[in-house]
């Protein structure tokens, strides 16, 4: 069979092997459970882009805790703004739980800024954001992040959960798309 992949992806690309996502998940998930120790603690994973990491670290927690989901998609030729529409939102009420917003990439840092106020406004004890990637170069927004798995360069990714153009969101690993296209083009269809 024909690997798919192999159109668009280099395979000497791989940023990060499977085996290290899994121990920095691990890592991660050990790290979130001692801070919320005793505490009533929500994982908010944004769909789509965050919903394999967000399985994983919800397995490596080691306290009780829930999840629940969010999706968003960025208007056309509005991502600059950092306002999302809301396509999926939570099920439950977040006020006066701890939630953990997780984010499977942070770019510029306005969505995830957007959410950071759209959720503070619901009255939770408090809120974090836990990312698995942190193109820190691109930020133009200030933005606290609590807890985050790697810092990574400007290059597009993809795997893990994230896509381009809907694809390769099943890659075990994350790699790097050939860069054939700015990285505005590729983000252009929206939802992350
Ligand atoms: P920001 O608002 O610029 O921080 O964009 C964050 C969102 O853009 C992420 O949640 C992803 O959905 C998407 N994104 C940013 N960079 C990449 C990438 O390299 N690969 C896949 N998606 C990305
Ligand atoms: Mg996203």
């Amino acid at each position: 069979m024909k690997n798919f992949f192999d159109n668009e992806i280099d395979p000497q690309k791989v940023l990060i092997p499977q085996n290290r996502l899994q121990e920095r998940v691990s890592e991660l998930g050990h790290e979130i459970s001692q801070a919320f120790d005793g505490k009533d603690i929500v994982l908010v994973a944004m769909l789509k882009g965050s919903f394999i990491f967000a399985a994983d670290l919800l397995r490596a927690m080691k306290i009780p805790c829930t999840i629940d989901f969010m999706g968003i998609s960025s208007y056309a030729g509005q991502r600059r703004s950092g306002i999302v529409r809301i396509t999926k939102d939570l099920d439950d009420s977040v006020a006066g739980r701890n939630v953990l917003l997780v984010e499977d990439i942070i770019d510029t840092g306005l969505t995830a800024s957007y959410l950071l106020r759209t959720l503070k406004q619901r009255g939770p004890a408090s809120v974090d954001i836990c990312t698995l990637l942190d193109k820190a170069a691109r930020r133009i927004i200030d933005l606290p992040i609590a807890y985050r798995g790697f810092e990574i360069p400007d290059v597009f990714v993809v795997g893990y959960g994230m896509d381009y153009q809907q694809k390769y969101r099943n890659l075990p690993h994350i790699a790097i798309l050939r860069p054939s296209r700015s990285s505005e083009d590729q983000l252009e269809s929206g939802d992350g």
